[in-house]
Parts: C-alpha cells; structure tokens; sequence
C-alpha cells in the first residue's frame, strides 16, 4: 500500500518507512550511487540506492529507464548537507530504497523527455499525439489541478453559500442560437432528422426559470463549430448560471463574490469589488474595443471635429462621410519609433491594414508645438489646431501620436489592435496585475452587412431596457461582460420573459413569426405559462483557468484538447465511419477527395 505521495515528504517525516508508486523522472548514476527523481501527482522524491546500503535494490536500479513505473520501499532520511535543494518542496528528504519493484518498463522510444525543459520545445503537434505523456509534465498537471480547484470553488460559493444547484441539461438538442455553426447529428430513428449539440445551455436554463428552480448552475460542455484560435475550442466548457427575481445589479454583485471568492481559493488574494464598469459607448470611444486591457493606457483620443474640415482629405473625408479620426498617444514615442515601422511595409502599418484600415497617419511631437509629418497634414492645420490637437491628445514634446481615419468601425478595431501591440512592445503590461471590469449597456443589435439585417449582439432573448422600447433598433441590452486583462470570460444578460417583447425582438432581426415559432415555439408557450423575471450569465470556464494559469492559450488547460484544424491528434478524431453506419443513417456524404 502507498504510504506517501513522492511530492508530500518533507523533513517532518524523517525517520518513517515510505511505499511509494510513480515514474521514473530521472536516473543518474554517480559511479556507484543511483539517484532516481519519482515522481507522482504531488511532485518527485529523491530516492537513493547504492550497493552496500541498499543492496538488494541496487540491481533493479541499474536497470531503470525514465518513465518506467515502480514501487519504492525505503526509509525517509535527511539530504546531506551538499545535496539540500532548496527550489523542491521535497529538497530536504531522500529515501534510502530497501525495495524497488518494477511494475512496468517502457516499451518504445519516448518521444520527448518528460522531465526535461526541452520538452517545451517540442512541437504541440507532437505533444498532442502523445498527450497522456504531455500531461506527466508539471506544467500542464499544475494546470489541470488548478482547473479543478476553480471547478471546486465555484461548487462550493454556488452550492454552499447561495443555494444553487446543477442541472444537467441534454446534449442531443435543437440549434440554440449562440451564432456559431451547429455540430449536427444524424438521427437514426427518425431519418432525415438531425440533432444539434448545444452551443450554450441557453434556452433550457430560462426553461428551468419558468419551471421554479429559482438559481440554477451547470458546468456545460458546449460545442460552436467556428474559426478556432488560442481561446477557442470546438467544444469547450462554460460555467453557465440563471437566476430568477434578481435584478441586473443583484446579478452583478453577486458574480462579483463569486469570482472573489474563486481568487481566493486559488490565489489566495481577492481583486478589489466592486470592479470597475464601462458602458459599451465608452469602451469603444476609449479602446476601440468592447473587452478592453484596461491594464495600461495609450487610450484612443477622437479628433474628428477637430480635422472635420481640414485641407488633408484622408481626415475631413473619413469625417464628412459619416466615419472617425482618431488618435493614440506614445509618449516619448519619438524615440521609439521609427518612421520605417509606420510607413507602409512597417510591422505597426501593418497592423492596420490588416485590420482592414487603409493607413497609419502620424505627427511627431516637437518642442515648442513645433510638429513633424508628412507636408499635407502639416499644411493643413494652423497653429491653432495644432495646439488643440495637442490638448485633445494630451501629447507632450517627444511624444508620437498614430491616428486612424476612416469608418468608425474599422478605426476602431485597427486602433484597438495597435494600441494592444504597441502596449506589449513597449513594455506597459504589469503582468502580474488583475484587471476585471463589466462592460454593459450593450447595444441590443448590430447590423450584419452581409446579409442586411439586424442580427442580436447577445442572443436574441436578452432583454431591453425598459426606458428604450420604444425604438428597439437603437435600444440598449441589459447585458453585460466581464472582461479579464482583455479578453471576455463571461456574458450574460437579464432576458425577456414576455411573449409580445420577444416578438418584437424576433421581427426586428427578420425572423417572421412562423419562423420564430417553429424555432422557438416552445419557449414561446412556456412564456405563456407564468415566466418569472429572470437572468443569467455564462463564463468560459478554459479562458478564466487560462488566465489563472497564467497560460496563452486555452488547450494548456484542457486535458485533450483540439488543433485549430479542430482535430483530436490522440484518437485522430475526426475520422472516416463504415459505409453500413452511414447506411442505417441514411446519410450519404457529398465530398469528394481530390485525387
Ligand atoms: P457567450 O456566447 O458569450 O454567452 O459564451 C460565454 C463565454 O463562453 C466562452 N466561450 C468560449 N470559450 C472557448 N471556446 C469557445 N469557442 C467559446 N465561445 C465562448 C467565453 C464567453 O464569454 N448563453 C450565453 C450566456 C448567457 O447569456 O447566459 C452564452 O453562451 O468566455
């Protein structure tokens, strides 16, 4: 029987008999002494054997590789004064092995060395294919831990403290409508028919509403067939919650405890409540984007009253029809940037255009507002607004100012995307601070320009606020965001939970009311039923962990995840299925292979 975990021993237990279980980390031999790193969930020991102390272990030692698994019987003692490691937990302790017991070799070449800091090095494709040996490593193990600590507060502050309970709602379902593509099923009872897996537990939680159980949570699998990145995955899992009776303030807050007391599970220090807010008009006029990394400033400042009518076309014209100029400030950014970045061929050029802008305008800012740039906008501008330009940007001499021209949208999303990278290069990103913010009063629609319709930010079932219904094209959402160091892990929002509001919803993004009922009929009909007021909110439960974590991307906290190309490399999922399934599915698939 184990005794002990390999990364629990400490000096307290010197003198005891341990029975240990792990792999073999490492084996070095120093002429004569055999010393093994074990290691387990917990961490590694130093276990020792050398052929007159530990005689009859001496032998199976010899013989061990990394990664063999062993038992190991032995004596805690303490570490000689020249071999204490102070960066291990374990680094005072060493057992002596009267026993080792193999209990399996390994068969095949590795292809990394787990225990090395190499194996950082090795592709993800590799590390993917045998993530089972990936997962040995502390780093990712750290990881998974952690995730599950999170899991454990969040059961506990809900469950323990505010008398939610899970519901686990189906995975075989109808589209739910988060925006993203469905992943279809085919059903093989009823042909020609398709189930939908769940891109968010959305309508059965307002269901649930209506049937009483007034504070709901489930850890939701979720799956969205979209373009993957770093903090996307095809299926991927959110902490999703749903409240009756609870106003937008009484949700907020309370998330806020949540999210603190999950800090302070797992960091062990809470962020500052209550956290800030921005209305969405204001992260965009600020940021250029609805998830800000308030961490730092370079914030957008709008010139274009100021250029409205001035001779440089590329600036009057952006206004007069209807966009934005608008500017970022880099102090003392003369010096630190060159004009072949900001010219076209430049990284930070770059940028923009591929955020769809057309160029990086630029002043530099002299002493004695004496400015310098290209002669059409200095032609442009009298000394007057040149010295309102300089207040409206807060530039001080040395400092760069980047402007973006053009429609609003774009200046937005380029100027956002350059103030993030101009951020990280310029080394204004505390990486250690937390930076937790609500973004709310959303606008209840956007216009998708491809297919010439309003289309819900949110979903269409969040509500509006009462004092706007009376335009519902240009209302507000009660939504709301919580975006941590720039990136959203949560959203949600109260919903409506009368049928006539939603009708109008629905007509005003062009589902017609056949439509409508036969997407949404039965939440309809519950509507009808006595639907309390309620709302909810979902978070990504992998974003939040990775930012925990201190992680880039989200597959470092999923125990399997998938490529961007949404492959599993372990069981190569997707894969090909017998023609007789596809028979008895009648289902047959158009794709044709090139060849
Ligand atoms: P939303 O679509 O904003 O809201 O999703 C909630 C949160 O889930 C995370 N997320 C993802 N994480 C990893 N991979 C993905 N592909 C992915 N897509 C989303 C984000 C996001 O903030 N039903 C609503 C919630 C509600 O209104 O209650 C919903 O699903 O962190």
């Amino acid at each position: 029987m184990r005794t002990h975990y390999c990364g629990d021993l400490r000096s307290t237990h010197l003198g005891q008999t341990a029975t240990l279980y792990g792999w073999v980390d490492r084996r070095r031999d120093h002429g004569g002494v055999i010393f093994i790193d074990l290691r387990d969930s917990r961490g590694t020991a130093q276990i020792v054997c050398n052929p007159d102390q530990t005689p009859q272990s001496y032998p199976v030692a010899e013989a061990l590789r990394n990664e063999y698994v062993i038992k190991v019987t032995g004596q805690v003692s303490a570490r000689p004064a020249e071999s204490l490691n102070p960066k291990i937990p374990t680094g005072e302790v060493e057992i002596y092995a009267d026993e080792i017991e193999l209990l399996n070799a390994v068969h095949q070449q590795l292809p990394f060395v787990v225990s090395s800091q190499e194996a950082e090095q090795v592709r993800e494709e590799v590390r993917l294919k045998y993530r089972y040996l990936d997962l040995r490593r502390e780093r990712l193990s750290r990881n998974l831990q952690l995730r599950h600590r999170v899991v454990k507060a969040i059961r506990s502050f809900l469950e323990d403290q505010e008398n939610f309970i899970e519901i686990e709602t189906p995975i075989l379902t109808r589209s739910t409508p988060e925006g993203a593509r469905d992943y279809l099923v085919p059903s093989r009872v009823n042909p020609g028919e398709w189930f939908a897996l769940p891109q968010s537990p959305q309508l059965f939680k307002q269901l649930l509403m209506v049937s009483g159980f007034d504070r709901y949570y489930q850890i939701a699998r979720c799956f969205r067939d979209e373009d993957l990145r770093a903090d996307r995955q095809p299926e991927f899992t959110q902490l999703d919650m749903e409240m009756s009776f609870l106003n937008q303030e009484e949700i907020l807050d309370l998330n806020e405890r949540l999210v603190a007391h999950i800090f302070a599970q797992v960091k062990g220090a809470e962020p500052p409540r209550p956290f800030p807010r921005l209305t969405y008009a204001e992260a965009m006029n600020r940021y250029g984007t609805d998830r800000p990394d308030a961490r730092f400033g370079l914030e957008l400042a709008d010139v274009s009253q100021l250029v409205k009518n001035i001779g440089f076309k590329v600036f009057s014209g952006a206004v007069q029809s209807g966009g934005s100029v608008k500017a970022i400030t880099v102090p003392g950014g003369n010096d630190r940037i060159s004009n072949v970045r900001i010219k076209p061929g430049g990284d930070l050029f770059k940028e923009i255009t591929d955020a769809g802008g057309k160029g990086l305008a630029y002043i530099r800012v002299r002493d004695n507002q004496e400015i310098d740039t290209i002669g059409a906008i200095k032609d442009s501008l009298t000394a007057e607004q040149v010295a309102e330009l300089l207040e409206l940007t807060g530039a001080q001499p040395g400092d760069l100012i980047l402007f973006g021209a053009g429609e609003t949208e774009i200046v937005h999303k380029s100027l956002a995307r350059l103030r993030l990278v101009l951020g990280e290069q310029l080394g204004l990103i505390d990486t250690e601070q937390v930076n937790l913010l609500w973004i709310t009063e959303f606008p209840m629609f956007e216009w998708n320009a491809e297919e010439k319709r309003l289309e819900a930010l949110h979903h269409p079932f969040t509500a509006p606020y009462p004092e706007d219904l009376a335009d519902l094209k240009t209302a507000r959402a009660q939504a709301y965001d919580l975006v941590y160091n720039g990136l959203e892990i949560g959203g949600g929002s109260l919903r409506i939970h009368q049928r006539d509001v939603q009708n109008q919803v629905f007509a005003t993004i062009g589902l017609s009311p056949e439509d409508a009922q036969s997407k949404f009929g039965f939440l309809l009909e519950a509507f009808d039923y006595g639907a309390p007021p309620h709302g909810g909110i979902a978070y990504g439960l992998d974003r939040l962990t990775m930012l925990l974590a201190g992680e880039d991307s989200i597959r470092d906290v999923i125990a399997f995840p998938k490529t961007q190309q949404a492959r599993c490399l372990l069981t190569e999922a997707p894969a090909g299925v017998e023609p007789a399934q596809l028979k008895e599915l009648q289902v047959t698939s158009t794709f044709k292979p090139k060849v």
